[in-house]
């Protein structure tokens, strides 16, 4: 078919012939056509027909034409819809646009026939205006909007909307979904009802913008609008109890509690928070970074500041970051426990007293209880009683009431009774002053022990008749103030142990015996080997395991819930003691309680830092031994041998996915700094490692408001946000910021239980 250019082309040329009159004819012409603004190409604009002069059969090739369009315009054409009958319609492209463009044109229709007779009419097109969708202008028209804004900033303007109406009629703006923090004015101003709040709102807003015409077409556009956390929360404490309960003389590094807490600006950061015991506490001290509160320094129940008052009270700070940030406190009670890790004393060990041999059986000679003390604070633990009296008159004497103290004579002791002839005028007994509760200790200078038999001395008279034979101890048998450790039947030369004895302390024995009848004297040396006890091994299970524990799992977590119990028949089960004696590489792990219980728990004590090349072995094999020693710290205690089980743990520690690196690149990587990235809460830009996370502050600026330039970014900044950073314009990154998190120092064990109520 024809091209609209080469219409033109021949305009004048063919204007000539016309002029020659002829009976071809262009029918239905001239009219008028209507076409829609901005129709698709091909519709339909007029129909007309050509009719042909009698002589003449045909209509020349390439006509009819458009030869002319006033304004000009290339947006119609001529094509045949069948013999002499054509249409006029659109053409590939037609740009029919009512507000932009004449509304009305003249298109000149020219025809020839094979006898070049021609005819010329003019078709008029009017451009029928329809009602067309508001057009947003600007940036918007091609991409979401992104804004910022920062948390607690005020109610106001953040973004205008360019929109028009291609018939220029008024819009009217609406937003969706409904937001009460959002709204949309009938200028289109988006604003924000009040001060957004990131801990309760929306992190991100995703806000359609729709612009309705008088005849309610529409067109959206979209906003997002991204809540900026901003440091305005106080953190708060996460853990139930207030209350807590250990023992006194719990070695110094013991873990009595972990104090918890959570920032509500921290969500999607490493926890930023300092913890701080203040004022400060002398027996407490509490790790700033993991909240893990350990004895400082010996407790004494004992000691008279908590004789009366054995509770602690620590006000516990926790401070957010950046310093300077928000604070809360809590205050907490340590209640010491008392141990019984006394034994029983007496102000005086030595009571002489005479009676008359008249006396009557149950006559008194000493009330020893008024004499003996105990320092433990609680009942039983201060509770004593007095037993195993022994010695030479034993048989004569007796405690009335049993485990009083009060020593009374049993029978009669009238000299001149037959039965009384074996009978002295001077007896030594000793009772031994013994505590009521486990582990019972006794007084030092007396034996808690039965007697027990350990050999016989024997002498013959060969002066007949039979003299009684009387035998004693004449030398030997004391060390260090044992000055009766052994005890000799005098009639029969049973000897007995009446006083503990110590191995680590004296081996052997010897002891100058006499036998004496009334005549004569003799004497012989015995010799006592003390041997070395060798009492049970606690039986602990299991005694090996495997476990894994999660990289960035936290400090003072009882890992897999593990825990180790522990058997012994001969000693109690408050009697162990549990060490990890190898293994413990950066003293990662701990066992709690340490001491005191027949089980005890895998805590994990220190937290992982592969990222900073601290840690480099990911499998740990701790051989931990387990000891039934006793609880006691005193200084003067005799040692008591102990016997050790022994348990073996495999533990490996699993990596995050994000952070699973091999281990020879650990250490190099906290210096390559491969992406950067800008803090939401600070806005200062920092370094980041892309596969460890580790950050560092790039520049020490501070920036209040910014453009990212990628789509299209405002941030609205608020007057309270500036104030902020101002406080902490040090522009120093704290350790954990910076992500060079500081190790904690190593762990004790877990003492505390808590308290009911
Ligand atoms: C075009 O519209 C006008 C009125 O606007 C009308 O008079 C005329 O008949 C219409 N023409 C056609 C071909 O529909
Ligand atoms: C916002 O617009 C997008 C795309 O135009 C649409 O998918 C989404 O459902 C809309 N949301 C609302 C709440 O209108
Ligand atoms: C302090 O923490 C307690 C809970 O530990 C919380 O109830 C309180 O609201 C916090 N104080 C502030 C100012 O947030
Ligand atoms: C003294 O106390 C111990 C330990 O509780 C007890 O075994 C013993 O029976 C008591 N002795 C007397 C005489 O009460
Ligand atoms: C018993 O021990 C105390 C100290 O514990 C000491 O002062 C006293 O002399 C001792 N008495 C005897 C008889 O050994
Ligand atoms: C552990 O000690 C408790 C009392 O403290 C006791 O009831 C339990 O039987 C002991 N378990 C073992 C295995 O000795």
């Amino acid at each position: 078919m024809s091209g609209k250019m080469q219409n033109m082309f021949f305009f004048f040329i063919l204007l000539g012939r016309i002029a020659g009159g002829s009976t071809l004819s262009l029918e239905n012409l001239p009219a008028t056509g209507n076409i829609t603004e901005n129709s698709p190409a091909n519709a339909l604009v007029y129909v007309f027909s050509v009719k042909l002069s009698p002589s003449c059969a045909e209509v020349a090739e390439g006509y009819p034409i458009i030869i002319n369009s006033n304004p000009l315009t290339d947006a119609f054409q001529i094509v045949p819809e069948s013999k002499l009958v054509y249409r006029v319609v659109t053409t590939e492209n037609p740009i029919l646009d009512y507000e932009t463009m004449p509304h009305l044109f003249d298109l000149q229709i020219y025809v020839m026939d094979t006898a070049e007779a021609t005819d010329l009419q003019t078709l008029t097109v009017k451009i029928e205006d329809v009602n067309e969708p508001p057009m947003i202008q600007g940036n918007m028209a091609t991409q979401p909007i992104m804004i910022y804004i920062l948390e607690g900033s005020g109610a106001g303007n953040i973004y205008q909307i360019e929109a028009i109406d291609p018939e220029r009629k008024e819009l009217k703006y609406s937003l969706t979904p409904a937001s009460d923090l959002f709204i949309v004015s009938n200028s289109g101003t988006i604003s924000t009802t009040r001060q957004s709040d990131y801990e309760k709102d929306q992190h991100s807003y995703f806000l359609n913008i729709t612009a309705t015409d008088n005849l309610g077409l529409k067109t959206t556009g979209t906003v997002i609008v991204n809540i900026i956390n901003i440091n305005d929360e106080a953190p708060y404490f996460t853990m139930k109890q207030i209350s807590y309960t250990i023992p006194e003389e719990q070695r110094p590094g013991t873990i009595v509690v972990h104090i918890t807490a959570k920032d509500p600006d921290d969500e999607g950061f490493i926890s930023r928070l300092t913890y701080s015991i203040s004022p400060p506490n002398e027996y407490f001290s509490i790790n700033p970074l993991t909240g893990v509160i350990q004895v400082a320094k010996r407790i004494d129940r004992e000691a008279s500041t908590f004789q009366l008052h054995p509770r602690i009270s620590l006000i516990i700070h926790v401070e957010d970051s950046p310093r300077g940030g928000q604070m809360n406190e809590t205050e907490i009670t340590i209640i010491i426990e008392d141990i019984n890790d006394n034994p029983p004393e007496c102000k005086q060990y030595t009571f002489s007293s005479k009676i008359p041999e008249t006396a009557t059986p149950g006559t008194l000679l000493f009330a020893l209880r008024d004499y003996c003390y105990d320092n433990d604070v609680e009942p039983p633990n201060n509770k004593f009683n007095f037993t195993g009296l022994s010695g030479l008159g034993s048989n004569i004497f007796t405690l009335d009431p049993v485990g009083s103290g009060i020593v009374v004579s049993a029978r009669d002791l009238n000299f001149e009774n037959p039965a009384n002839q074996a009978m002295k005028d001077e007896y030594s007994l000793t009772v031994v002053v013994q505590d009521i509760a486990w582990p019972n200790y006794a007084s030092k200078n007396y034996s808690r022990y039965t007697t027990s038999k350990i050999g016989k001395v024997s002498a013959t008279d060969k002066d007949l008749p039979f003299a009684g034979i009387t035998y004693s101890i004449v030398g030997g048998g004391g060390t260090f103030g044992y000055t009766n450790i052994f005890w000799i039947d005098p009639e029969k030369g049973d000897m007995k142990i009446i006083a503990t004895l110590d191995y680590e302390t004296t081996q052997r024995y010897i002891l100058t015996v006499q036998a004496s009848d009334s005549e004569k004297t003799a004497t012989v040396s015995v010799t006592v080997n003390v041997l070395e006890v060798n009492d049970e091994k606690p039986v602990c299970t299991p005694n090996s395991y495997s476990l894994a524990v999660p990289v960035d799992l936290a400090v003072g977590t009882n890992i897999e819930g593990f825990s180790i119990l522990c058997h012994d028949p001969d000693s109690s089960p408050r009697s162990f003691r549990y060490f990890i004696s190898s293994g413990n590489i950066n003293n990662h792990f701990t066992f709690s309680p340490s001491a005191g219980s027949n089980s005890s728990r895998l805590i994990l004590a220190s937290r992982f830092d592969y990222e900073n090349g601290l840690d480099t072995t990911w499998a740990y094999s701790l051989r931990i031994y387990i000891t039934d020693d006793n609880l006691l710290s005193g200084s003067d205690r005799a040692t008591v041998h102990v016997e050790t089980g022994t348990v073996t743990l495999s533990i490996k520690v699993i990596p995050n996915p994000t952070t699973l690196l091999p281990t020879t690149e650990m250490t190099k990587l906290n210096t390559v700094f491969d992406g950067e990235a800008r803090d939401p809460v600070t806005g200062k830009m920092y370094e980041f490692n892309s596969k460890s996370g580790a950050r560092r502050w790039k520049d020490t600026k501070v920036l209040t408001e910014t453009k990212i330039t990628d789509p299209v970014v405002h941030v609205i900044s608020s007057a309270t946000a500036k104030g902020r950073e101002e406080k902490d314009g040090t522009g120093t990154p704290s350790k954990k910021e910076a992500g060079v998190d500081e190790k904690a120092p190593e762990m004790e064990n877990m003492a505390a239980k808590p308290t009911e109520g």
